[in-house]
């Protein structure tokens, strides 16, 4: 089973969009991912609460909520069928924080948006997860999602030069649409969206899935084969492409 968390210390950064989504497209490509909601929010949870019983199954773990009547390593352990565990994790966590949630974690994702406030939040965030890192442990796999993107905007360039200080990939590049809370309130990711309506949107989707799940099945909706340097699986680097605002 892999680990993948979602961090991002800002708030409103994308990290539940990305974990859901995530999750969708894992279990559209018949995979069985299970998505661990660390978020007193419970946004996560909402999210697969929602989700119509005919769309591919995905376990939910409500990581937030203490159970008196089971351990919380137990309360926390996925089916021992799953393929992917997606972890959710909230806003505002310390450096000691980041290290609990990352502990174990086979790859990290990042997503930032482009204002200069998410840029400085980031800048931090990636700093915190580096400095809390114990010597001799493995250490971690990282990639940033540039979220929201809108082309040749300020904040895309701001966002391209940020990148650009880290020897951390871009793994791929969101564009800021509705489809993503359209899709949300229907408790379906946007691979699960009508093709028509989320066509822009794939692309980006298929190259992250390659990064975190190398032998990941292309569902019916992300038909396009993803080549390059990203079927090098987990680590592969996807240059930062900016996409058209829809
Ligand atoms: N690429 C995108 N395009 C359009 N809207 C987006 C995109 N990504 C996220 N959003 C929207 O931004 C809002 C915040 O996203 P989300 O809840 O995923 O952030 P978060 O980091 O999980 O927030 P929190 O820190 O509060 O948990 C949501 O309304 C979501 O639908
Ligand atoms: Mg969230």
């Amino acid at each position: 089973m892999k680990k993948i968390v979602v961090i991002n210390s800002k708030g409103g950064s994308g990290k539940t969009t990305l974990a859901i989504n995530l999750a969708a497209t894992l279990a559209a490509g018949g995979e069985k991912p299970a998505l661990l909601d660390l978020d007193p929010q419970g946004s996560a949870t909402r999210w697969l609460g929602q989700r119509p019983t005919d769309r591919p199954f995905i376990t939910g773990i409500e990581g937030f909520r203490n159970s008196a009547s089971a351990t919380r390593s137990f309360q926390l352990t996925p089916p021992h069928d799953c393929t992917t565990l997606i972890i959710d994790s909230p806003a505002g966590l310390d450096r000691r924080g980041l290290e609990a949630a990352t502990r174990g974690a086979d790859a990290i994702l990042m997503p930032v948006m482009s204002s200069d406030i998410d840029i400085h939040a980031a800048t931090h965030c990636i700093a915190d997860l580096l400095l809390g890192e114990k010597s001799g442990s493995k250490p971690k796999l990282i990639g940033i999602v540039a979220n929201r993107v809108k082309t040749n905007t300020r904040g895309s360039k701001r966002l391209e030069n940020f990148l650009k200080n880290f020897d951390i990939p871009v793994v791929t590049t969101l564009r800021d649409s509705v489809n993503y809370s359209r899709s949300a309130e229907m408790g379906v990711g946007i691979s699960e969206m009508p093709r028509w309506q989320v066509q822009k949107d794939l692309e980006a989707w298929e190259r992250l899935v390659a990064w975190v799940s190398p032998a990941h099945k292309v569902s019916e909706h992300s038909s396009r084969e993803v080549r390059g340097p990203m079927r090098a699986g987990l680590g592969g680097v996807v240059r930062l492409a900016f996409s058209r605002q829809s």
